[in-house]
């Protein structure tokens, strides 16, 4: 039997060719990626929020004329729109960083290249030098506006997963010069595929919503060549 989402329980099902549709009253808001000075991606901001229903479809080929919501257009074009993600889970995919009382996990198949990672030596470099307090710090905040999920910091004590926490919420992701990037799914929504199986729950994800992905349901960064 295929496995549903419908109901209260938060959930995201992807349609064949079609939108993602999304059930248990989810909340939906803008959120835009903050630069310093230098231009550097440092965080988010929570801009307004979008009035929804208990379920609500989701634009998933671009070309709606109701954003972030999906107005049939899909149809009209023909939107060819295959998921071609790797199924594999996160953590037998991921690479590993030893630095002091944490390490990282990165797994580059999930990335959306919202570039928060690449600040000055990169996250990689500081996990390794996190023996340092700020570079400990700074790493910790890279990992945490990784909205893919791409990059987790582990407690090398305990072996838990540093995590930000988050209600089930999506986030409409508006790159920093207004170009419209993906769906940030946080909370750990269940998505399922159009072929009815699951895909791994996680904390974070993002979703494509330009329709160009080479990793659909994925972002791979597709939408910053538009
Ligand atoms: S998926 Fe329906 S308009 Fe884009």
């Amino acid at each position: 039997m295929p496995e549903s989402t419908e109901g209260k329980t938060p959930g995201i099902r992807i349609t064949r060719n079609g939108p993602y549709i999304v059930t248990g009253g989810v909340p939906l808001a803008r959120q835009r990626i903050v630069c310093d000075a230098e231009g550097e991606r440092v965080g988010w901001r929570e801009g307004e929020s979008y009035p929804v229903g208990e379920t609500y479809a989701l634009c998933r080929c671009g070309h709606t004329g109701t954003p972030p919501f999906c107005d049939g257009t899909h149809a009209k074009i023909g939107f060819d729109g295959p998921e071609t993600a790797s199924r594999v889970p996160y953590l037998e995919r991921a690479d590993w960083i030893e630095g002091g009382d944490i390490r990282l996990s990165d797994a580059p198949g999930f990335c959306s290249h919202a570039r928060f990672c690449v600040r000055g030596d990169g996250i990689w470099d500081l996990v390794e030098r996190s023996d340092d307090p700020e570079a400990r710090k700074t790493a910790l905040e890279m990992a945490a506006n990784c909205n893919s999920g791409r990059l987790v910091v582990w407690d090398r004590s305990t072996g838990e997963p540093i995590e930000p926490a988050f209600e089930p919420s999506i986030g409409v992701v508006d790159e920093p010069d207004g170009r419209p990037g993906p769906l940030w799914v946080r909370g750990g929504i269940p998505v399922i595929s159009a072929d009815g199986t699951a895909y791994e729950v996680r904390n974070r994800m993002a979703l494509c919503r330009c329709g160009r992905s080479g990793n659909r349901p994925f972002c791979d960064g597709a939408h910053r060549e538009l």
